[in-house]
């Protein structure tokens, strides 16, 4: 057989591309961060900065009815930059959404994409920004990164969650198949996230409760994936530090403009963390029962979020020991088993105090769809990070405690 010199180039390529050095890591982030109470005025210069002359504003259609937008909208148009509004989104985005956005941004030859909202609104714009013009389905993504887009990307987040303003993921509900599939890709990390705690303190709390909740499930997802790696560690752990102090008062009293902002930066720090190392077997439930029994991406992870920390600790039990320290709950004097066991009390009871639901048994999980939601979870491609084996007998067991509301021996 005749080997070309080409056929040699493209093997070592090939060979080159697929080569991960040992501990190796590639870690990602927004080239543009603006943080600050009121920071949202500097947004116009920014913009301008990045190159951006027409901006689609992409907007949660609650967040631009309170006015939460208004800000947004004077800082680009003084800045003499073009501004347009989509403001079609009201819940978590799905297909039929991103194609009517798409098509606006094809109209209206938008040269940035900016969102303003929580993570629905957040995942809206990225995921616009990527299809504008690419003529395919979102969801043929599912699989493939998403590599190259061609408009700016911009993140203005209204709820400390979901950390989509520095994530390469969107999540988005495909109609035909009626599940949430996250997406992924470089191309759908921001080029600049700017965050503005005062337009956080009008959030009601009990979504603060469930999005700071989300927040808490990234960092303790990062934290313990088998993809971690030093950076996303250190942020995933100052992020559950802070959650831990700052979520109950930030529930609490939603005017503390300090905690929104603590919350707002550790939510940021998560989003860091889970975007360069994954989640676990949390979000890969979560994405299941959220879209067929509709709870909210938050509420789902603060029921499972307990009983999966107890499953993995078989594997991570010296992590999950370290989560206790963050939490402030861990002491030196005690054993690793006992620390462990105090991280995930000490979640469940955060969960408590916060007024989430600790189990399923409110939500009607009929018997015979337990053995297809973990079918599907084992498809979730945020299992790849979990530090424990699981197989669908597993997790179909797991459900049946968290549907029943008990821990796991050891834990009560
Ligand atoms: N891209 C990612 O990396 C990533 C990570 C985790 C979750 N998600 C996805 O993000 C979505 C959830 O995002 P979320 O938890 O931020 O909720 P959300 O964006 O759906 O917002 C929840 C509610 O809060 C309202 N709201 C938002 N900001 C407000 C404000 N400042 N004041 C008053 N009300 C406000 C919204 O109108 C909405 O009704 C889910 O689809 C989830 O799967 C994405
Ligand atoms: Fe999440």
């Amino acid at each position: 057989m005749n080997v070309s010199q080409a056929d040699i180039a493209a093997i070592v390529q090939q060979t080159l591309t697929q080569f991960r050095p040992h501990r190796g890591f590639t870690f990602r982030s927004p080239a543009v961060t603006v943080t600050g109470g009121y920071c949202v005025y500097q947004l116009g210069e920014v913009l301008k900065e990045l190159g951006a002359t027409k901006v689609l504003l992409v907007a949660d259609k609650l967040v631009h009815q309170l006015g939460l937008t208004t800000s947004c909208e004077a800082a680009i148009t003084l800045s003499g930059l073009e501004l347009m509004l989509f403001t079609d989104i009201a819940g978590e985005p799905d297909t039929d959404c991103i194609k009517a956005g798409a098509e606006m941004l094809n109209r209206c030859d938008a040269d940035f994409v900016l969102g303003v909202g929580g993570g629905s609104a957040l995942d809206a714009a990225k995921a616009i920004a990527v299809l504008g013009d690419y003529a395919g389905k979102l969801t043929d993504f599912h699989v493939g990164g998403i590599a190259s887009r061609r408009v700016g990307l911009g993140a203005i987040p209204t709820t400390a969650g979901t950390g989509s303003e520095v994530t390469d993921i969107a999540v988005i509900k495909d109609l035909v198949l009626g599940i949430k599939v996250p997406v992924k890709g470089p191309a759908l990390v921001p080029d600049m996230a700017l965050i503005d705690p005062a337009l956080m303190t009008g959030v009601p709390a009990g979504i603060t409760a469930a999005t700071g909740i989300d927040a808490l499930t990234h960092a303790i997802e990062a934290y313990i994936s088998r993809h971690s790696n030093p950076l996303s560690k250190a942020y995933a752990y100052h992020a559950i530090e802070a959650i831990g102090k700052a979520l109950p008062i930030a529930v609490g009293y939603g005017q503390d403009i300090d905690k929104r902002y603590d919350m707002a930066v550790a939510a940021y720090k998560a989003g860091l963390a889970f975007s360069n190392a994954g989640l676990g077997l949390t979000h890969a439930i979560s994405h299941q029962i959220g879209a067929r029994y509709h709870l909210a991406h938050g509420v789902a992870n603060a029921i499972l979020l307990p009983y999966i920390m107890a499953f993995n600790a078989l594997s991570c039990e010296a992590e999950l020991a370290e989560v206790a320290s963050a939490l402030g709950v861990g002491r030196e004097s005690m054993t690793l088993r006992e620390r462990c066991r105090a991280a995930v009390l000490a979640v469940r009871q955060l969960v408590i105090d916060l007024g989430l639901p600790t189990s399923l048994a409110d939500v009607d999980i009929a018997k015979r769809d337990i053995p297809l939601l973990a079918e599907q979870a084992m498809k979730d491609i945020c299992l790849k990070g979990n530090p424990r084996d699981v197989n669908p007998n597993q997790i179909a067991s797991l459900l049946q405690q968290v549907i029943d509301g008990t821990l796991p021996e050891g834990y009560c």
